[in-house]
This record gives C-alpha cells, structure tokens and sequence, in this order.
C-alpha cells in the first residue's frame, strides 16, 4: 500500500489545489493488494437490495444495491448531496431515527434482512457499528470507561476480569494501545482528535460489529493523524467489512478494495457504478464517474 500522498480530506481548498491526476490515483490504487471477495471466514457480509430513501416527500436515494462482501473495504464517493451519509445510515437503521425519514428496500446481513418486523434494531447496531465525521467520545468519561462504554449501554455480560484485556485489545486493534496505556484513567476529551477518533473506533471494537460504517471519517482531521486511521482501517478489514465515505480520492484509492459512485443529477441519488477500486479510478465504464475521478466537477 503507497502512503506517499497524504492528503488530510478536511482541507478542501488544500484538496482542490493539489487534485491528483487519473493516472496517479490508478497507481495509488492498483498499489494495494486488492482482497478477493470470499476468502475471509466471516459470514457472507451485508447487502443492500432496492434502497431507497425519503425524508418527507423528497426521495433522497433510489434504489440502490450494493455488495459488500465480508472481509472488504468499500469507498462511497460522490458530490456533496448525492446521498451517501443517508444511505450509509440505512445500512444500520440510523436512518429511521430522523423524524420523517422513510425506507424502502432490503439490507441483507448474512442474508437476514435487518428491516424484518422481528429483528432487534438494539442488536442490529451493535453487529453493525458506526463512526462518525467528528469524533465523539464521552469526554468526561476515562479513556478505559470510553472503550467500554458500548458493551454498557448494551448490557452485554463481560465479567470484571476480562475487562481490562478487552479494553487494551480494541485500543490495539484501533492502534492507539501504545500513546494511551499509561494513562487510561485520562478523559476522553484529553486526547488530540485523531486521538479521539481513533477510541471512537476502539469504542466501536468493543462490542464486536461484523460491519464498520465510517462517514467521512477523517475529514476533521490533519494528514498525520489521517494516515493513522488508515492504517488502523487497512488493519481491520481482515477482521471485518468496512464501508468508507469520503470526500477523498486518494483516500479512497489508498484504503478501499472496492469503490461505489453515487450522483444526484437534480433528483434523488443514484449508484452510477460500483467496481474494484483500481478499475472506477483507471477505466470507469461510466463517463460521469470519469468526471468525477478525474476532478472535472464535485
Ligand atoms: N435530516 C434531513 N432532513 C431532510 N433532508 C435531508 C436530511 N439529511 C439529508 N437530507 C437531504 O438528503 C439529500 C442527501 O443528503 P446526504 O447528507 O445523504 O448527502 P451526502 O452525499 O452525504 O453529502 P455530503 O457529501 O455533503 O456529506 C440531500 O438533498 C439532503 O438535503
Ligand atoms: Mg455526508
């Protein structure tokens, strides 16, 4: 994998200046080895079938499937307003929290739909985790009591003895175990952002999701700290499915198996074309991802 451009997504004006060209995100992405769908022992990961979303009267999103197989790591890009915070939030009933919003469609989680009348959405959130674009730890809560905050609220059984154990394997797994081990007893809110948002992933970890959705999650972050969660991401995906948004290009060629582009061209977002990251970022079958990609509008 190529970390040699690192372009922190929260800086768009940076962003725009230093756009890459086609050619070198294709290298970016065609640099990483890319996962076959299948090979990793953990279920047969999520699907989303015929989404679409309102808020009101106003279709958002229409129709959208998409794969994501266990074990992968997949980049939803797209311009601003093309719907992917929303459809990211379908994908673990966030969506119905908004007054308003409705649903249509099916999320397949190991080919259970999670929208069946008899599923517990409690249970749902927890299989399916969520970080979000602005770390939000509990800031007066201790590091350790942050990690352990999920299995908390969920009332998941973790007897005392094993706690401690849990909280320094999440840490490690969020890669942020080795600047935090002496100080667990700190506030969350003691912590840089990157720092935060790397133990909102720790917190995530904790109650053992089989996907992870990360909204934009760097964009409130320098390029150091970015690169981290990089890392930790490329980490996890041999342990987990990961859907990113972001605003990113280079992020998406540097982290993501597979990348989905989503347009809203006046009317509700669509899915204009999913494929292997390597393939949208050199030969997209569809001219307006060639657009996109190639930093012609968004
Ligand atoms: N809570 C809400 N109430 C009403 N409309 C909403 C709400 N959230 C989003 N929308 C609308 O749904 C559409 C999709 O918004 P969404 O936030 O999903 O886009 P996005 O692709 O994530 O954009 P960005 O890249 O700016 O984050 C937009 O037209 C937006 O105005
Ligand atoms: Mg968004």
């Amino acid at each position: 994998m190529t970390h040699s451009q690192n372009n922190g997504s929260g800086d768009k004006e940076m962003e725009t200046k230093t756009r890459p060209t086609p050619n070198s995100l294709a290298s970016v992405a065609s640099g990483r080895a890319q996962k076959q769908p299948g090979t990793a022992p953990l279920g047969s990961g999520l699907e989303a079938r015929g989404v679409h979303a309102w808020f009101g009267s106003h279709l958002a999103l229409r129709d959208i499937s998409l794969d994501f197989s266990a074990g992968t790591v997949t980049a939803l890009i797209g311009p601003s307003g093309c719907g992917k915070s929303t459809f990211i939030r379908t994908l673990n009933r966030m969506h119905e929290f908004i007054p308003t919003a409705a649903f249509a469609g099916q999320v397949l989680l190991d080919n259970k739909d999670i929208y069946e009348a008899s599923v517990d959405v409690t249970k749902i959130r927890l299989q399916i985790g969520m970080v979000f674009q602005k770390p939000n730890p509990f800031p007066s809560m201790t590091i350790g009591e942050n990690v352990l905050s999920g299995i908390k609220l969920a009332q998941l059984d973790v007897p005392k003895s094993e706690r401690d154990d849990l909280v320094q394997d999440c840490l490690e797994r969020a890669g942020l175990w080795n600047e935090v081990k002496d100080r667990l007893d700190a506030h969350g809110g003691s912590l840089s952002g990157g720092q935060q948002q790397r133990l909102c992933i720790a917190r995530a970890l904790a109650v053992k999701p089989k996907v992870l959705l990360m909204d934009e999650p760097c964009s409130a972050l320098d390029p150091g700290s970015t690169l981290r969660i990089e890392e930790t991401i490329n980490q996890l995906s041999s342990s987990m499915t990961i859907i990113i948004v972001t605003h990113n290009m280079q992020q998406a060629a540097r982290v993501s198996d597979y990348t989905a582009f989503f347009l809203s061209d006046g009317g509700p977002g669509e899915l204009i074309e999913v494929g292997p990251t390597s393939e949208i970022f050199t030969k997209p079958r569809d001219q307006r991802t060639e657009n996109y990609v190639s930093g012609r509008f968004g």
